[in-house]
């Protein structure tokens, strides 16, 4: 497997980014409220969409990379199943969705396939998602995925919770 899969879930649509995905990735990342758990990582609008574009047109191992989600024709977020800050060894699951999407289940119902994806398809042996501890929202996605909490880690020199996946773990229900 290459290209990664497009996804259907009761309620959206998950498809590999593109390129056409790009304002609405940098319009969503423009909420400091969407920002206010994940490490700066730009001074200005340039350097931001050079680094979303990067993210885009990376080569990632197959079946991985970032997925749009869409409700109807709307993008309301993402998912990324990547290496660990593209580097590695550990796959990381991640997720992010436009403040007016929040708290309707969204953001689980997205990376639920591409968590069986990962584990079932792929064949990898475990996935983390490292979280700051504060980040009480992307804490309820990982638990509701059934992740368990490894432990503390640094990521990015910032202290984070470690969840992890593993294929032998039992599925979550919900
Ligand atoms: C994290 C994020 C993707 C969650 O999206 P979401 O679609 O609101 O999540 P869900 O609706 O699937 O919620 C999952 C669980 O977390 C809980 N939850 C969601 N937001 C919460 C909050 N602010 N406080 C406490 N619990 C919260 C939900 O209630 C749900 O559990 P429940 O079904 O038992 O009630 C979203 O808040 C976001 O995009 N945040 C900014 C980006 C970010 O921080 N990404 C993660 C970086 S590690």
């Amino acid at each position: 497997m290459n290209e990664p899969p497009t996804f259907r879930t009761p309620r959206l649509i998950l498809r590999p980014r593109t390129l056409a995905d790009i304002e609405a990735c940098l319009a969503m990342d423009d909420d400091a409220e969407v920002m206010r758990f994940l490490g700066v990582r730009w001074t200005d609008a340039e350097s931001h969409r050079i680094f979303v574009e990067a993210r885009t047109r990376h080569s990632y191992p197959p079946g991985m990379g970032y997925w749009s989600a869409f409700l109807e024709q709307t993008f309301i977020g993402w998912i990324l199943l990547t290496p660990l800050d593209l580097l590695g060894p550990e796959i990381e699951i991640g997720w992010r969705f436009v403040r007016r999407a929040w708290r309707r289940g969204y953001a689980t119902e997205a990376a639920r396939p591409i968590l069986a994806h990962a584990l079932q398809t792929l064949g990898l042996s475990e996935v983390v998602a490292d979280i700051m501890p504060a980040n009480a929202a992307s804490v309820g996605v990982a638990r509701k995925l059934g992740m368990r909490l490894a432990g503390p880690a640094v990521h990015a020199g910032y202290d984070v919770s470690r969840f992890i996946a593993g294929r032998f773990d039992a599925p979550a229900g919900g």
